[in-house]
């Protein structure tokens, strides 16, 4: 049976550094409020210039490094995004021009904060099922560009960057099982508005975040205890077999309760949020790129991931390294 491995990792931050003392200057909010709702410090905010393509591209040249793999090897590009550079060609197919890789499938997966966990999840069974061998796995979001800096519930949450891993085909696992959920009845309570659907004037108009922060907050909250418990069962795993949890960055608090419904300690949490914010689809794979790299998750340790966010969406990935 083929499996899919991670060979490598790569993660990119854009250099400009946000700090709560910053936002206290633009909007009615406190580093103290900030930190104990959220536990979030700083978030890194992209140039100007700078799209999602620009960090997507540095973080995955990273990971192939990391993954000793070379432009013709690559046979799959995924690309999880809420922010694409454009709404068409995909951030994928941009991203593989300047990677130099030719003719294999790219495209974009779009399933907000659990954009990462989806295209794990895709590129994991393009891998099982023999159609790719190795496959580059990305998370990448300009956040910034649909924050309404004068939201104080919502300018302060969210940050920039770029996360990348590369997936080769193995006969020992590697990723154990993924799981993808969504239940679009919750539009309303998440949700970027302009419409392509409707008018293209509508395009332009308020193309920023609108969020019922606790309602939003509840539903995260009870939706992540049940995909821990799926994941496990589905598996035939204990709470204790999970060395590492490397959870979607959105708040510490909701990290913490799902911690907590582990048995885990938040010793054994990859908690980036303090540093990023929520960065989306991108928060997973750059948290577990700065792990891999200070040495935190080593070779043979179980790792799960799990994500919430807009959609609803949700799910979550098992793998051993
Ligand atoms: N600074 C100071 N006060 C604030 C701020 C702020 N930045 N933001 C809101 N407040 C105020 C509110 O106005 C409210 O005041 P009131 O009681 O006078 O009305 C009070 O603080 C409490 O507001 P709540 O929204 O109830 O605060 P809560 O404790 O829920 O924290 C937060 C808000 C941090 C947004 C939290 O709800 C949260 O983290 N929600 C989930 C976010 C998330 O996980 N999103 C998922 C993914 S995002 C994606 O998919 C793109």
């Amino acid at each position: 049976m083929t499996h899919a491995c991670i060979a490598g990792t790569g993660s990119y931050l854009p250099e400009k550094i946000l700090t709560n003392a910053d936002l206290e200057r633009m909007v009615q909010t406190s580093d103290q409020w900030i930190q104990e709702r959220t536990g979030i410090r700083g978030r890194h905010i992209a140039g100007d210039n700078e799209t999602t393509s620009d960090m997507a591209v540095i973080a995955a040249r990273s990971a192939m490094q990391a993954a000793k793999v070379g432009s013709n090897d690559i046979d799959l590009v995924v690309l999880a995004t809420t922010t694409p550079d454009k709404i068409f060609p995909s951030t994928a197919c941009l991203v593989q021009a300047r990677l130099d890789i030719h003719g294999c499938a790219a495209f974009d997966i779009q399933a907000a904060c659990s954009g990462f966990i989806y295209a794990l999840g895709t590129a994991n069974n393009f891998i099982r099922s023999g159609a790719a061998q190795c496959a580059l796995v990305i998370g990448a979001e300009v956040m910034s560009r649909i924050i309404d800096w004068t939201d104080r519930g919502t300018c302060i949450l969210f940050g920039d960057g770029a996360g990348a891993v590369v997936l080769k085909a193995s006969d020992k696992p590697g990723i154990y099982s993924t799981h993808m959920h969504a239940d679009g009845a919750y539009e309303e309570l998440l949700h970027v508005s302009p419409s392509i659907a409707r008018h293209s004037e509508a395009l332009g108009r308020d193309p920023f975040i609108k969020m019922q922060g606790s309602e939003v907050f509840k539903m995260a909250v009870q939706t992540l205890g049940r995909i821990v418990d799926e994941t496990l069962e589905h598996s035939n795993r204990a709470k204790s077999d999970i060395d590492w949890l490397v959870p979607h960055q959105a708040n510490t608090r909701i990290i913490s309760a799902t911690a907590k419904k582990l048995e885990i300690s938040m010793d054994n949490v990859v908690l980036t949020v303090g540093e990023h914010g929520n960065t989306s689809a991108a928060s997973i794979p750059l948290a577990f790129d700065v792990a891999v790299r200070d040495g935190r998750i080593k070779e043979g340790q179980i790792v799960l991931m799990e994500a919430f966010g807009g959609g609803f969406t949700w799910g979550s990935a098992l793998l051993k390294m």
